[in-house]
C-alpha cells in the first residue's frame, strides 16, 4: 500500500501531519527539542503571550486530579517582543509550523500583538478568549459573543496576511453561539477546547490546593467534553478546526479528527510523556494504513452519528 498522506491544511497552512503541542504545555518548544525532533510535528503552538512580561499566579499553581490536572498558571510569559526577539528566529528554523497565542487586557491589545506577530513572520495566530486563569480580559472575550466578535475583528483587521484562529472556553452554555460569532467576524480558524474551570480541596487544612483557589482542567478526563463540542461547533460553523482536550494517542486523535477536527492538539498528556507527540504521529500513521485509509483528512468530520 503507498504511503499514508498525514499533510492537513489548517486555514491555507499546510501541515505535514495534524499533530500540534498545544499552548501553555510545550513552552517555547526549546526542552522538548533533547527528546525529539521537533520537526516530527505538524506544527506547534508556543505559550500564551501578552503584550507586556507576565510573572503568572503565585503558587501552588498545578494539581493533580483522576485522568487530569488543574492548572492556575495565569499566563507566565516574557511577552511578545522578547518572544519575536529571543524565541522565534529559533523556531522558524525548522521546518514546522510556528503558531503564536496571544491573550490581551483589551481589543487594542490584541490588534497590537497581531500586528507584531504578523509582520515577525508567524505561520498563524491563535487568539486565546478562553483563559479561566486571569482576571481582565481572558475568559470573559470567550463567554460573550459580541465581545468575542469584537476581539476577533480587532486580530484580523491588524493580523495582515497571517490566518487568525480563535480558541473557545468550554466554559460556556452554548459553544455553537460563540463560534458562530468568531467566525461572522471573519476568524480563519477555529480551536478548541480550553481548559473547564475547576477545583480541589485540602480537607486537612481546608483550603483550596491551588492558591488562585480555583484553576482549569485539562487531560484525559475533558476527552469527551471536547469531542462533543468539536462535533457541536463542526456540524454548525463552516471552519477548519484545530480540536484539544484530553487527547493521549492516536486512537483519542482518530476520535478527535472523526468528530471534525481538521487538525489535533495535545497538551497534558506530553506532561507524562513528552514522546506522546511523536508516538501519536506513527500510531495516526499505523491506524490509517491498517484502515486502508491513503490520506488522514477524509477522517475529518466522518463520525456516523445515530439518527434519533
Ligand atoms: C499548564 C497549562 C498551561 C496552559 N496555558 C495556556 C496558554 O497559555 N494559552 C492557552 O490558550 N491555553 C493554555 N492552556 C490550555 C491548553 O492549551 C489546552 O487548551 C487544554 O489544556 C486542553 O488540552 P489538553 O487536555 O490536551 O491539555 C494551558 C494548559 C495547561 C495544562
Amino acid at each position: 500500500m503507498p504511503e499514508v498522506d498525514l499533510s492537513v491544511t489548517l486555514a491555507g497552512v499546510r501541515l505535514k501531519n495534524p499533530i500540534v503541542p498545544v499552548s501553555g504545555t510545550f513552552g517555547f518548544g526549546e526542552e522538548y527539542g533533547q527528546f525529539f525532533d521537533l520537526e516530527a510535528l505538524g506544527g506547534l503552538c508556543v505559550k500564551g503571550l501578552t503584550l507586556h512580561p507576565r510573572n503568572g499566579n503565585p503558587p501552588p499553581r498545578i494539581a493533580e486530579t483522576p485522568m487530569g490536572m488543574l492548572n492556575s498558571v495565569g499566563l507566565q510569559n516574557p511577552g511578545v517582543d522578547a518572544f519575536i526577539a529571543r524565541e522565534l528566529p529559533r523556531l522558524q528554523a525548522l521546518d514546522t509550523a510556528v503558531i503564536a497565542n496571544i491573550s490581551g487586557n483589551t481589543p487594542a491589545e490584541y490588534g497590537q500583538m497581531c500586528e507584531k506577530l504578523s509582520q515577525a513572520g508567524v505561520d498563524m495566530i491563535e487568539v486565546n478568549v478562553s483563559c479561566p486563569n486571569v482576571k481582565a480580559g481572558g475568559l470573559a472575550y470567550g463567554t460573550r459573543p459580541e465581545l468575542c466578535a469584537e476581539v476577533t475583528r480587532e486580530a484580523k483587521a491588524h493580523a495582515g496576511r497571517t490566518p487568525v484562529m480563535v480558541k473557545l472556553s468550554p466554559n460556556v452554555t452554548d459553544i455553537v453561539t460563540i463560534a458562530k460569532s468568531a467566525a461572522d467576524a471573519g476568524a480563519d480558524a477555529l480551536s478548541l477546547i480550553n481548559t473547564l474551570r475547576g477545583m480541589r480541596i485540602d480537607p486537612e487544612t481546608r483550603r483550596p490546593i491551588l492558591r488562585m483557589n480555583t484553576g482549569g482542567l485539562s487531560g484525559p478526563a475533558v476527552l469527551p467534553v471536547a469531542l462533543r463540542m468539536v462535533w457541536e461547533v463542526h456540524s454548525a460553523v463552516d471552519l477548519p478546526i484545530l480540536g484539544m482536550g484530553g487527547v493521549a494517542t492516536a486512537r483519542d486523535a482518530v476520535e478527535m479528527l472523526l468528530a471534525g477536527a481538521t487538525a489535533v492538539g495535545m497538551g497534558s498528556a506530553i506532561f507524562a510523556d513528552p514522546m506522546a507527540p511523536v508516538k501519536a504521529v506513527e500510531g495516526l500513521e499505523n491506524w490509517c494504513e491498517s484502515h486502508g485509509i491513503a490520506a488522514v483528512r477524509e477522517l475529518t468530520g466522518g463520525v456516523k452519528p445515530w439518527e434519533n
